[in-house]
């Protein structure tokens, strides 16, 4: 194929820059298409990708019509129009690799291209089939059948590719890409305690593998303890004496992603411990009588059975040291 214009992108690159900050991935612009029904827009695709009819001139032909859109241009910033890196769409069917065959799309634009994004009246599936086509690698196999497919939630509607800055690809925006949608845990990061994700030091993808995984929740890891040792290596048993909710998950008290309680806990003690602990008995032990204020000062439960998480004393079965 011919020529891109890439001497005459880069001039755009800094207006761009500005623009790309407001704009995120969401794709506001409406096609001509949107309001058709998408039974008869997917019937012409189909229709188009049968005849195959691509454009002569690739790229070339579809900039005489949409270079000036600043947001079309900045593709060349990105590695989507790089013709230099093996295997990007610009070293092979161009624009076309992605939004299908031109056919008679020119002839007005009135013909349906592929959109992507929520708007598009082109089923999800679909679109995800495009980025699949060459993205169907190692990290997206367990991507068919996960939540976010399954809520056909589309790539395009985490990635930009018309950018030279995808947000969500970059660590100090991907958090705030993430809880776009994800409004639950939005506020609980930034809750008294917390994951540092409010401060980007942390983000969702060092736990959460976003194109799915084997474990619920499409953790990174096969279960929620091993996501947890992962970081917290001390916490990893066996110990001589366990507490049980401890090995079997974190979850049970603590929420990963933030709480009004200290350390992340889901309630308070010792509400928390009586949640599975009948508190009867336990208050009228003479050991008691002169410490009533233990069960509910500072520590609580705590102040003696300080081991909540196992003990490896060998009189420590009841967690106290
Ligand atoms: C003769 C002019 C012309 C040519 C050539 C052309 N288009 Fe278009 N295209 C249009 C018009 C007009 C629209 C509808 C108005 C708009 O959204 O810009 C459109 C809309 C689109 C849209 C939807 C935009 C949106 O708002 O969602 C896409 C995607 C698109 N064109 C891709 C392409 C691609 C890829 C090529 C080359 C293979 C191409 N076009 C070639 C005129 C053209
Ligand atoms: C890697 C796949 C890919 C390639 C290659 C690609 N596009 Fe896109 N295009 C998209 C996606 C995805 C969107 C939706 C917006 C976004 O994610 O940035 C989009 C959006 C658009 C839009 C709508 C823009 C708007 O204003 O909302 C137009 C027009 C368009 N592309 C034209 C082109 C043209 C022309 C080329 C070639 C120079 C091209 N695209 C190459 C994937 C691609
Ligand atoms: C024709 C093949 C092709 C298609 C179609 C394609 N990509 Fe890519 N994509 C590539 C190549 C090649 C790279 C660069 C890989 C590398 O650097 O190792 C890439 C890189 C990426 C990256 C990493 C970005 C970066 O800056 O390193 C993301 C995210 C991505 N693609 C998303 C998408 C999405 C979303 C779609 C569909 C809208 C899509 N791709 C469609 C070939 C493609
Ligand atoms: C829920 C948001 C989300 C969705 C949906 C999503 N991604 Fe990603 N993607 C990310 C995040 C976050 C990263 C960077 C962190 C990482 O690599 O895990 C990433 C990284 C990538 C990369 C570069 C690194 C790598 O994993 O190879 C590619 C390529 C990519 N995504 C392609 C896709 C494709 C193709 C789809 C659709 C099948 C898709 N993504 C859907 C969030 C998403
Ligand atoms: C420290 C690791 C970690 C981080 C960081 C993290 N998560 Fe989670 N996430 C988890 C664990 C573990 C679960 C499973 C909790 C359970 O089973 O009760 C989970 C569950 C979820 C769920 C399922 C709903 C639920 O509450 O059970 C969603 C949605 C989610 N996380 C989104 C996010 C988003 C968005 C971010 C970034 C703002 C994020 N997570 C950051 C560990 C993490
Ligand atoms: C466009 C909206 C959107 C974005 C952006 C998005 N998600 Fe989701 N996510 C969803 C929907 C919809 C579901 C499925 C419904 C549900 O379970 O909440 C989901 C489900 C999940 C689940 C599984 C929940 C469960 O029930 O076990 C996790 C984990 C998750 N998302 C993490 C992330 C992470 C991490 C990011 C950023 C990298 C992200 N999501 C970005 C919409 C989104
Ligand atoms: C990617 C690494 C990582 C993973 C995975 C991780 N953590 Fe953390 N965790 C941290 C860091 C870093 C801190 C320290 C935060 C600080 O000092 O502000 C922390 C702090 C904590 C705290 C103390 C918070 C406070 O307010 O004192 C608790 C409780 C905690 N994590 C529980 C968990 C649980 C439960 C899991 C598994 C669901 C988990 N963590 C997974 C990195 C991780
Ligand atoms: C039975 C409830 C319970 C379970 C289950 C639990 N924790 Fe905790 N965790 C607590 C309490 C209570 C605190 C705060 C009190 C303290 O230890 O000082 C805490 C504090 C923490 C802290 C911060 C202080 C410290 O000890 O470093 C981390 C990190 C932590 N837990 C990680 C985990 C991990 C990882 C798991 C799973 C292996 C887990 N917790 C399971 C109750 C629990
Ligand atoms: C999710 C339920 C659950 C929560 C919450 C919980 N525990 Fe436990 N705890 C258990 C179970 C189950 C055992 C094992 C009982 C047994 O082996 O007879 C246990 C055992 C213990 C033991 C040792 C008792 C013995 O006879 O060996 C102590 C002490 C203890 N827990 C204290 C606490 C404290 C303090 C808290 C609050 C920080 C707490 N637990 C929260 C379920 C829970
Ligand atoms: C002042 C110290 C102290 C405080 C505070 C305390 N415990 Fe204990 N706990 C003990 C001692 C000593 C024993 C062993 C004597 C006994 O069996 O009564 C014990 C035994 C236990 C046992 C195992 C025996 C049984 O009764 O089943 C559990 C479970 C337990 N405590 C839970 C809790 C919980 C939950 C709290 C907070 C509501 C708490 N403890 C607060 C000192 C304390």
């Amino acid at each position: 194929m011919m020529n891109m214009g890439s001497a005459w992108t880069k001039s755009k690159a800094l207006p761009c820059l500005l623009f790309l900050f407001t704009v995120f991935s969401l794709n506001l612009a409406a096609a001509p298409w949107d309001d058709k029904d998408p039974a008869e827009v997917e019937a012409i695709l189909d229709q188009k990708f049968a005849e195959g009819k691509y454009s002569s001139k690739g790229a070339d032909t579809c900039l005489m019509c949409h270079r000036k859109s600043t947001k079309v241009m900045a593709l060349f910033d990105g590695v989507h129009g790089n013709v230099n890196i093996k295997g990007s769409p610009m070293a092979e069917l161009q624009c076309e690799a992605c939004h299908g065959p031109l056919g008679k799309h020119n002839r007005g634009g009135k013909e349906p291209m592929i959109t992507f994004g929520i708007n598009s009246p082109v089923p999800t599936q679909k679109q995800n089939s495009v980025c699949m086509s060459c993205h169907n690698d190692d990290q997206r196999m367990v991507w068919s059948g996960n939540h976010h497919d399954n809520a056909d939630v589309s790539c395009a509607s985490c990635h930009s590719v018309h950018t030279g800055h995808d947000p969500i690809s970059d660590r100090k925006t991907e958090v705030e890409v993430c809880t776009s949608c994800h409004t639950q845990q939005k506020a609980d990061i930034h809750k008294r305690s917390s994951h540092p994700l409010k401060w980007q030091q942390m983000v969702c993808s060092d736990c959460h593998n976003p194109h799915g995984s084997l474990s619920d929740s499409s953790l990174k890891q096969m279960s929620v303890n091993e996501n947890c040792y992962s970081c917290h290596a001390e916490k990893r048993g066996p110990k001589l004496w366990e507490h049980s909710p401890v090995t079997d998950n974190c979850a049970n008290c603590h929420n990963p992603h933030g709480s009004v309680n200290e350390a992340m806990l889901i309630s308070k003690p010792p509400q928390l411990c009586q949640s599975c602990h009948a508190s009867d008995g336990h208050a009228s032990n003479p050991v008691f009588a002169n410490q009533k204020n233990a069960f509910n000062a500072g520590q609580s439960c705590m102040n003696c059975h300080s081991q909540v998480h196992g003990s490896n004393h060998p009189s420590g079965k009841l967690l106290q040291r």
